[in-house]
C-alpha cells in the first residue's frame, strides 16, 4: 500500500549502519559491522550488518531483516508507522496514505507528458518574471550559474506566492485529481494545494526530449531539501537518469556519475557533458543497464564523505554487473564535484578524471587509509584485510591480478599473498558449510522448523531454493531475469514459503517495482529473518557471479520436477500431501 519509490527513498536516506549505530555500539569487521544482538541476550557478538545489502542478521538468534524491520522490532511498531518513524528522521514527505487516494485509474503517458510540458514552461515563465522570479534568479546566480546554463537545462521557479501550479494546469483544462496525479498538487483537509512552492526546478528530460518529471530545491535550509515527482504513468525514477538527454550525445567515451542535479550542471558547464545522476535514490540496476546502452565507462563521482564512499562501493558492484567498467574517482578539499570545481577548476577535475581508480585500487586506499603502513603490526593487518576482500573474488583470473599488485605494492612475496588469500578461500567455504551442515542437522533432526515447516521435507530442494531466493533478494538484477524472463515459475519453488516469497516479489514487480523493505508489510518478522539469513549466508561468501545463479536455476528446477511429478518422494510424503490435499 506504500509506493516502491517511497521505500526506496527511505533505505537510502536512512542508511542502516547509522540508524542501528544510534541504538547500539556496532565495530568494523571487513566490511561489514558487527555489534551485540539488541533482540537477545548474548556476550560475544554475533549481530552483523552489512551495508552492501543495507540488512542485518544475528547469527545467535535468527533475528535479521532490513531498516524497516529493525525499526519495527526495537520501537515495536507497526509497519506503517515504522515508515513514519524513518520517514521523519529523512526528512522525507509522506503522501497522505490513509484515505485511500488510489491511483491508477487512468492518467495516461501522453497526457502526463502534456502537463509535464507545460509545467516547465510555467515554472521557466515564473522564473524570469520581473516580480514573482527574483528570489528563484538570485540563488540560481549565487550558485554560479549564468543564464545561457539556466536555459540549457530548462530550469525554472516555483514561487511562494503568486504563479500557482494547480491553478495554472486548471486553465489549461487538466483536473485537480489528474494534477495530484502528475505530482503538481497534493491534497490535504483543505483541499489541494500546491506541490512545488518556493523551490527552484530542475525538469528532467527523458532521451525522446520528454519533460518527464522534476526536482525542486528550496531556496533555503529547509527540509526537506529537495523535493521530486513520484513515479507517475510518465516517469519511474529508477529507470531514468538527469541530464541523460544530453550525455548520451557526448564524444567523451565515459559517462560521469553523480548523486546531485547541481554536480552536473557544474560538470556540463565545466565542458564535462556526459555527466548524469541518479534522482534522489541509489543506482540501480536497470540505471546501469540504461547506462550500458551508450557506454562501457563510467568515471564515479560521488560526494567526498563517507557516505558518498560507500555508495561508490555500491555503484561499483551494479555496474560491473551490468558489463560496465567501473572507476571511482577521489576528490579532496571539496564535498561534491559542483563544490570542487568552483573551488579548483576544470583542468583540475580532468586530471581527477584521468587518476580515478578501479574497484581493487579504491579499496586498497580504503583499507590503506585505515592503517600505518609503517607499522610492522598494522602493515600485517592491512594485508590480512586486503586477502580477505581479494578471497571473496569469484574470478580467478581477478584474484590473481590483484594479487600480483597487492604483492607489489607491499613488496611481498606473491606466493605468500596467494597462499593466506587460497587460505581465507578455504575458511570462507569450510565455514559456509558448517553452517549448512549445522542447520540441516538440525532440520531433518526433528526440531520443528517453524518458519518454514516444508524445509525438512524437501531439503535438498529447499536448501537450492534458498540458494535462489538469496540472490534475488541481493541483486535485483535477478528479480528482472526470473520474473520478467519467466525463468522461474511459482512451481519451481518446493517450499510454501518460497512459493509465496516468490510470487509476492513478482506480483509486486509487476506492480510498479519490488523493493526489500516491502517484506515486511506482507510476511511475519520471523519469515523476513529467515530471508535474511539466505542473504546473510550470501554475504560471507559474496558469491556474485552470472554462472552461478544460472546454475542454481537449473537445480532447483530439477529438484522440484523431481518433486511435482512424484519421483523421489517417499511414501510417507506422498500419504502427507494427498492428506493436506483433502482438507481443502
Ligand atoms: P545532496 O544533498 O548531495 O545535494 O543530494 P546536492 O546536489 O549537493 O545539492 P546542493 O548542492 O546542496 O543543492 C544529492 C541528490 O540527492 C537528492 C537530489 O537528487 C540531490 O541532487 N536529494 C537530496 C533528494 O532527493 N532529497 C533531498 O532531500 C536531498
Ligand atoms: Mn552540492
Amino acid at each position: 500500500m506504500i509506493p516502491a519509490n517511497i521505500i526506496e527513498d527511505i533505505r537510502y536516506r536512512c542508511d542502516i549502519e547509522s540508524v542501528i549505530s544510534s541504538y547500539l555500539t556496532l565495530k568494523r569487521t571487513g566490511s561489514n559491522l558487527k555489534g551485540l544482538c539488541p533482540f537477545h541476550s548474548e556476550k560475544t557478538p554475533s549481530f552483523v550488518v552489512y551495508p552492501e545489502t543495507q540488512s542485518f542478521y544475528c547469527f545467535g538468534c535468527g533475528a535479521g531483516g532490513d531498516v524497516i524491520s529493525f525499526v519495527m522490532r526495537t520501537e515495536n511498531l507497526d509497519y506503517v508507522s515504522a515508515i513514519e518513524t524513518l520517514a521523519k528522521r529523512a526528512g522525507i514527505a509522506l503522501p497522505d496514505f490513509s484515505d485511500g487516494n488510489e491511483r491508477r485509474d487512468g492518467l495516461s503517458r501522453s497526457r502526463t507528458l502534456a502537463m509535464n510540458l507545460e509545467a516547465a514552461k510555467f515554472y521557466r515563465k515564473c522564473l524570469f518574471d520581473d516580480n514573482i522570479g527574483a528570489p528563484g534568479r538570485q540563488y540560481l546566480v549565487d550558485r554560479g550559474l549564468t543564464v545561457p546554463e539556466i536555459k540549457h537545462f530548462g530550469l525554472g521557479y516555483s514561487p511562494e506566492r503568486g504563479g500557482s501550479m494547480l491553478k495554472h494546469l486548471q486553465s489549461l483544462g487538466f483536473k485537480p485529481k489528474e494534477i495530484q496525479e502528475a505530482y503538481f498538487a497534493g491534497r490535504g483537509e483543505h483541499g489541494y494545494y500546491d506541490y512545488f512552492r518556493g523551490r527552484v526546478m530542475f525538469p528532467i528530460i527523458d532521451v525522446s526530449g520528454n519533460v518527464i518529471a522534476f526536482g525542486g530545491r528550496i531556496l533555503g535550509d529547509a527540509k526537506p531539501k529537495y523535493l521530486n515527482t513520484s513515479d507517475t504513468p510518465a516517469f519511474k525514477k529508477s529507470r531514468n537518469l538527469f541530464a541523460l538527454n544530453y550525455a548520451k550525445n557526448s564524444t567523451a567515451g565515459y559517462f560521469i556519475l553523480c548523486e546531485g542535479y547541481m554536480d552536473v550542471i557544474a560538470l556540463h558547464k565545466a565542458g564535462f557533458t556526459s555527466a548524469v545522476a541518479t534522482l534522489g535514490t541509489a543506482i540501480t540496476s536497470e540505471q546501469a543497464r540504461l547506462i550500458k546502452k551508450y557506454t562501457d565507462k563510467v568515471i564515479i563521482s560521488y560526494d567526498s564523505d563517507e557516505a558518498g564512499q560507500k555508495a561508490a562501493n555500491r555503484a561499483i558492484v551494479l555496474l560491473e554487473e551490468a558489463g560496465i567498467d567501473a572507476k571511482v574517482l577521489k576528490m579532496s578539499g571539496a564535498k561534491d564535484p559542483d563544490e570542487y570545481i568552483q573551488k579548483f577548476g576544470a583542468e583540475k577535475f580532468k586530471s581527477l578524471i584521468e587518476q580515478s581508480r578501479g574497484k581493487f585500487e579504491f579499496k586498497l586506499d580504503e583499507i590503506s587509509s585505515k592503517y600505518d603502513i609503517a607499522n610492522p603490526v598494522e602493515k600485517i593487518k592491512a594485508i590480512g584485510e586486503i586477502c580477505s576482500f581479494i578471497a571473496g573474488i569469484y574470478s580467478s583470473v581477478e584474484r590473481d591480478i590483484y594479487i600480483e599488485k597487492t604483492s607489489r605494492d607491499f613488496s611481498i612475496d606473491p606466493k605468500s599473498v596467494k597462499a593466506d588469500v587460497e587460505s581465507k578461500r578455504r575458511k570462507l567455504s569450510r565455514e559456509n558449510d558448517k553452517k549448512r551442515q549445522g542447520e540441516l542437522i538440525r532440520i531433518t533432526s526433528g526440531i520443528s522448523d517453524r518458519v518454514n515447516p516444508d524445509f525438512a521435507k524437501q531439503p535438498k530442494g529447499a536448501r537450492i531454493e534458498e540458494d535462489v531466493l538469496g540472490m534475488i533478494f541481493i541483486y535485483s538484477e535477478y528479480v528482472t531475469r526470473a520474473v520478467d524472463g519467466r525463468v522461474l515459475e511459482e512451481n519451481d519453488f518446493v517450499t510454501s514459503l518460497g512459493k509465496r516469497l516468490f510470487t509476492y516479489v513478482k506480483e509486486k514487480n509487476s506492480d510498479g517495482g519490488f523493493v526489500f523493505g516491502m517484506l515486511n508489510e506482507e510476511f511475519t518478522q520471523d519469515e523476513i529473518s529467515r530471508v535474511s539469513q539466505m542473504i546473510a549466508e550470501r554475504n560471507e561468501l559474496s558469491v556474485n557471479d552470472e554462472g552461478s545463479f544460472d546454475t542454481y536455476v537449473r537445480a532447483l528446477r530439477q529438484e522440484s520436477d523431481k518433486i511435482n511429478s512424484g519421483g523421489d518422494i517417499s511414501l510417507e510424503e506422498l500419504l502427507q500431501k494427498k492428506r493436506s490435499g483433502m482438507k481443502k
